[in-house]
């Protein structure tokens, strides 16, 4: 593996490549969520570049871009053994010059949901993503399911812009207990773990409830909410289509039922597709 923070090592690296390119963006503070992604790329291309990058511009003023988890040691020896041929880590000024051009995230889909608590964050994160395709001249690149808007925003992107790149929904990783993996689960005290479990099994009854026949979207919530008391804040639960649309009925194939609460200091987000 090599590692390279600029984009002109990146570029010679990228020479020495022959066949498909498989690209896994991440933060870093890597976890078996990321692997997972990292592993599939690894067995689905011939070459592996992994990046990381706290990306400034998805964060709101108020998020904790300073004390997001960094663990540079760790994440290199996760790569190295992971099998990745380039990680690519690059600095601020390499990424970004001072009067950038923008993408901006669509006006409804961007804007709900994760993108009306976080306003401004799918833009930047569009743009970091943009760039970083663009640089890592993929054929493949991976996201996890457990952004669901993130990744269906990347998917308008994608097509949006006529890029080239064939965008791979990937499965939610969870620890032995049902909790979603996530950078942001090292703040969670011990308790606050075992309060945190709520998020996945409420939405394990709404699944069992579809299972059963049961697809009236109020009757749902309402089961999911009993689940959910022990979160700190509910900040949202949703049950939408594949294009964000609010839905009274559940469509077998085309819902996601997304939420976000807060458990003690992070604030934490689960979703299943159905
Ligand atoms: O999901 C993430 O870790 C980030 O949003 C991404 C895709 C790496 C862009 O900064």
């Amino acid at each position: 593996m090599v590692t390279v923070h600029t984009i002109d090592e990146l570029q010679k690296e990228k020479e020495n490549l022959s066949g498909s390119i498989g690209f896994v963006p991440t933060m870093g503070a890597l976890h078996h969520g990321h692997l997972s992604l990292i592993r599939q790329a690894r067995e689905e291309n011939h070459n592996l570049i992994v990046s990381i990058f706290v990306n400034p511009t998805q964060f709101l003023e108020c998020e904790e871009l300073d004390s997001y988890p960094r663990k540079d040691i760790a994440d290199n020896k996760i790569c190295e053994l992971a099998g990745v041929d380039i990680l690519f880590v690059p600095t601020i000024d390499e990424m970004y010059e001072k009067d950038e051009l923008h993408i901006g995230a669509p006006a409804i889909r961007g804007y709900v949901l994760e993108g009306e608590k976080r306003p401004g964050h799918f833009d930047g994160m569009l743009q970091v993503v943009m760039k970083l395709l663009n640089l890592s001249g993929a054929t493949r690149a991976y996201f996890g399911k457990k952004d669901a808007q993130q990744l269906i925003l990347i998917i308008q992107m994608v097509k949006n812009y006529f890029m080239s790149v064939e965008i791979i929904p990937c499965e939610i990783v969870r620890d032995e207990r049902g909790l979603a993996l996530s950078s942001r689960n090292i703040y969670l005290k011990e308790e606050e773990k075992t309060r945190a479990l709520v998020l996945s099994r409420s939405l394990k009854r709404a699944t069992k409830l579809v299972m059963t026949g049961e697809l009236n979207v109020e009757i749902i919530k309402k089961e999911m909410h009993m689940v959910l008391k022990d979160v700190d804040e509910l900040e949202y639960l949703s049950i939408v289509d594949r294009n964000f649309n609010i839905l009274e009925k559940i469509e077998i194939g085309n819902t996601i039922i997304l939420l976000a609460a807060w458990v003690g200091k992070p604030r934490l987000i689960d979703n299943i597709w159905i």
